[in-house]
């Protein structure tokens, strides 16, 4: 009996530091693989913005050119800044020991990061860095604690602070508001996270948009092969259709004379 009691708190035991693991809510974003203008626009914040750090080396910038629709020219004066060439994986020139000095952490390749973490957890990791002075690059995150990376979309989201706010109440995951006056019903909340008006190039609205576009190029990059099975998967559907009709008609002709 106590064999079968350790054995199944042993077996409840990922559950639990698993749950421990994923306090924060995430946000849901919603991506679409075939949204040719998001994935150019995040494969541009990509280069911009993070394979200062980040290489994606299981993918060429060549495939990423053809599977999005990027002329090589605009791909090579835009997108390629390591003096590589179009062919070649994409990769970076940072040194993963150096890295380890600078930020504690070495900055992983993220060609399918996608995978691993999910398109909400990305979404909502990347837009939840806040300013926090203990911290040796002055920010640390909400899904990723004491995380080594810098906030390097600041600029363009402004500085986000965390603190305790009037925020709306939500049960059974839906927004209260006043039966009487129909305004929503708020309580004074801490840990809650506000963007500082004016102190960012983008509005909250354009910056999740951005954030909506990288996360969109993470997952195609995670699994290229997507964007190619859906077009072909409509092929197929259509061959059946059609060839359906034909072994309809086939088997019309030959049980004409069986009746
Ligand atoms: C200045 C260097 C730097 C830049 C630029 C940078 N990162 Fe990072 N990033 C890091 C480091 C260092 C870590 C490791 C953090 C740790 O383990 O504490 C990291 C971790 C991450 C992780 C978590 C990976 C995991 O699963 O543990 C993601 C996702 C990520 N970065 C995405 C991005 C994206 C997207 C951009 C571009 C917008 C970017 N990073 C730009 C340094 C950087």
């Amino acid at each position: 009996m106590k064999k079968q009691l350790a054995a199944l708190l042993f077996a409840l035991l990922p559950a639990v530091s698993f749950a421990a693991a994923t306090e924060y809510p995430l946000d849901k974003v919603d991506v679409d693989l075939r949204d040719k203008a998001a994935l150019q626009d995040g494969a541009r914040t990509f280069a911009n913005y993070c394979m200062g750090c980040h290489s994606a080396e299981y993918q060429r910038y060549e495939r990423v050119a053809n599977d999005l629709g990027i002329p090589e020219d605009v791909m090579m004066e835009n997108l390629v800044f390591t003096g590589a060439k179009i062919g070649d994986h994409m990769k970076i020139g940072m040194q993963a020991s150096d890295a380890k000095v600078w930020f504690g952490a070495a900055p992983p390749d993220l060609t399918l990061v996608a995978r691993v973490r999910g398109n909400d957890w990305l979404y909502t990791y990347l837009r939840t860095f806040y300013e926090d002075p203990t911290r040796p690059y002055g920010v640390n995150n909400m899904v990723f604690p004491n995380v080594g990376m810098p906030n390097v979309l600041g600029a363009l989201q402004g500085r986000q602070v965390i603190g305790c706010k009037q925020v709306q109440v939500v049960e059974d995951g839906k927004k209260v508001f006043d039966p009487l006056t129909g305004t929503p019903v708020t309580e004074e909340g801490c840990n809650q996270l506000t963007v500082l008006s004016k102190t960012g190039t983008l509005s909250e609205a354009e910056f999740d948009e951005k954030i909506k576009n990288l996360v969109t190029f993470l997952a195609y990059s995670a699994n290229p092969v997507k964007l190619e099975s859906q077009r072909i998967g409509v092929y197929v559907l259509l061959f059946l259709a059609f060839f359906f009709v034909f072994a309809y008609l086939l088997k019309r002709e030959y049980w004409k004379d069986v009746h």
